[in-house]
């Protein structure tokens, strides 16, 4: 996936707000309420019927997923921290809640309520789940600050040679 600046643009959470999902037991998406789709700037019509990964962020872990999945297949109620990426690709950090939806004693459906994450424990999580990543050999985030002739120059370069910007490192290292 290509880098861009509009990554960088984090969307404060609420205080005053519920921001609810449910899914199917397959975790594709069956109800979203109002705050949930401004929060991930999605129009409800957008969310319903696609999978929940429509939101999931490359700087998440497979492995809280994994733990995610497992947790709420086993009736078990999952807490966690997790990053969004929103449809204009910035991002927001929320607190949520998973767990069972019943009818009649019967697993139907799944439901998400989430809540905003403190500022110091988000740069905490952030700083934990770029370690998870690495530790899996997943992709690694690099920030660095270019001068701006250089990322012109690589900007350039990838447009003539059709790759992307994160391509042409890859190739020139
Ligand atoms: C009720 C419910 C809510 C979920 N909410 C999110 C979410 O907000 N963001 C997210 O990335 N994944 C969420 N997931 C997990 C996704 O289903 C999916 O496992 C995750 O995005 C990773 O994508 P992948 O399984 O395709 O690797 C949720 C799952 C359930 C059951």
């Amino acid at each position: 996936m290509d880098i861009t600046f509009d990554m960088f643009i984090e969307t404060e959470v609420p205080e005053d707000e519920v921001i609810i999902s449910r899914t199917d037991l397959k975790g594709i998406i069956t109800y979203v309420n109002d705050t949930f789709a401004r929060i991930s700037g999605y129009a409800p019509e957008e969310l319903i019927g696609k999978p929940h990964n429509i939101l999931r962020h490359p700087d998440m872990p497979k492995s809280a997923f994994k733990d995610l999945w497992d947790t709420i297949k086993a009736e078990k109620t999952w807490e966690g921290y997790v990053k969004n990426m929103r449809k204009d690709r910035g991002y927001y950090w929320v607190y949520a809640v998973i767990s069972g939806v019943y009818k009649e004693g019967k697993l139907v459906e799944y439901k998400s309520i989430r809540s905003p994450v403190p500022r110091e424990k988000r740069i905490e999580m952030q700083y934990y789940y770029d370690e998870l990543r690495m530790k899996e050999g997943e992709k690694v985030r690099a920030v660095s600050y270019l001068p701006q002739e250089v990322y012109e120059k690589l900007k350039e370069r990838a447009e003539r040679e059709e790759k992307s910007i994160e391509r042409l490192i890859g190739d020139l290292l």
